[in-house]
């Protein structure tokens, strides 16, 4: 067992909530459609002058004081995100700045929604290994700045958000009893954005072309997401040598409530202990699993001992599940 512990969590989500009914002005689309294909009531969207590492260094705040530390204490912040807040530096870095910050190691992980787990799997990592005694795990992202409002296939998923975890060494029992990570970057063209980077830098022609939106085909997504998030939480299991039975708390990534539901099932775990924050939120990608943990600690579904099983699917594709002894 790889010895950590998640000591606090918190979470920083922007005021502005966009409802269904308010998508229905906006595209042509119905609060009936998307609450029966995805399970989203509403979503956070981030106001004008916030951008993904302001969401960050507010989750962070709200971690920090939640573990009675101060930010300027820990040895390094891990941000997973897709929506940076610049192609250079990193968000990692801009939330260091936002946070008033500096000397730790600071990084983004880009591995789409799968961001908050690649990123406790490196935190842990470090944490063993003995590189680290106290790290931040961020998920965040301002998914409203890549949509293309226009497209009623994209746009009623998203959302915008952060959720942060404090990670230490174990104390006690606690630790990572298993976990398992992978990707598959030939599937890369079947959710992206196309254009910013050095494959399709900006130009008039790629924003005429809406090429900075994120571009999905949601079925084949929804196919690959359902076996690799119900594949990875089913061989952490086995790895951690315990049953679904035995998981007291599930948190898969919040895409889509079918997604959530199947990988469930496969994995054995019952509808209880499932934790389904998707109708508030929509998916927030990376900080969909960190979200869905804090308010998971706040309500008190974890306590000591407790078993804490953690899956997710991405952009990439990536994927990645985590057995965790709280
Ligand atoms: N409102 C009304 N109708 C819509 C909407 C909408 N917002 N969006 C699509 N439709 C229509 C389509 O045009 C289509 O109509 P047609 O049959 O006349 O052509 C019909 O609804 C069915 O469309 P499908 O795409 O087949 O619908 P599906 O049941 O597959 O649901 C969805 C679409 C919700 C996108 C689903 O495929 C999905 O959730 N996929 C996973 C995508 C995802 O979660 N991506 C997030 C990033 S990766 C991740 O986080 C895991």
């Amino acid at each position: 067992m790889k010895s950590i512990k998640i000591v606090a969590t918190g979470s920083y989500l922007p005021e502005k909530v966009l409802t269904n009914n308010d998508l229905e002005k906006m595209v042509d689309t119905s609060d009936e459609w998307i609450t029966e294909r995805t399970g989203i009531k509403e979503r956070r969207i981030a106001a004008e002058d916030e951008s993904t590492s302001d969401l960050c260094a507010g989750a962070i705040k709200d971690a920090c004081a939640n573990a009675g530390i101060d930010p300027s204490s820990l040895d390094g912040v891990i941000v997973g995100t897709s929506t940076t807040d610049t192609l250079f530096p990193s968000t990692a870095c801009w939330t260091q700045k936002k946070l008033g910050i500096k000397g730790m190691a600071a990084l983004d992980v880009s591995a789409g929604c799968s961001g908050f787990l690649y990123g406790l799997e490196l935190a842990t990592s470090l944490i063993v290994s003995g590189t680290s005694k106290r790290i931040a795990v961020v998920g965040g992202e301002v998914m409203s700045r890549v949509i293309n409002w226009k497209d009623r296939r994209t746009c009623v998923l998203f959302g915008d958000g952060a959720g942060a975890a404090i990670v230490t060494e174990g104390v006690g029992d606690s630790g990572v009893l298993a976990s398992n990570w992978g990707a598959d970057g030939n599937l890369a063209p079947i959710l992206y954005q196309p254009a910013g980077g050095s494959q399709q830098p900006a130009s008039h022609e790629s924003v005429d072309a809406m090429a900075h939106t994120v571009h999905m085909e949601g079925n084949t997504v929804f196919k690959h997401a359902v076996v690799a998030m119900s594949g990875a939480v089913t061989k952490a299991i086995e790895a951690a040598e315990v049953s679904g039975d035995d998981i007291d708390l599930f948190i898969p990534h919040q895409a889509n409530m079918r997604i959530m539901e199947a990988a469930r099932q496969r994995a054995g775990v019952d509808a209880e202990k499932m934790v389904n924050v998707l109708p508030k939120y929509g998916n927030m990608s990376a900080a969909t699993i960190p979200v869905a943990l804090h308010e998971s600690n706040l309500a008190g579904r974890l306590k000591d001992g407790d078993l804490l099983a953690m899956t997710a699917f991405g952009t990439g594709f990536t994927w990645g599940a985590s057995i965790v002894r709280w």
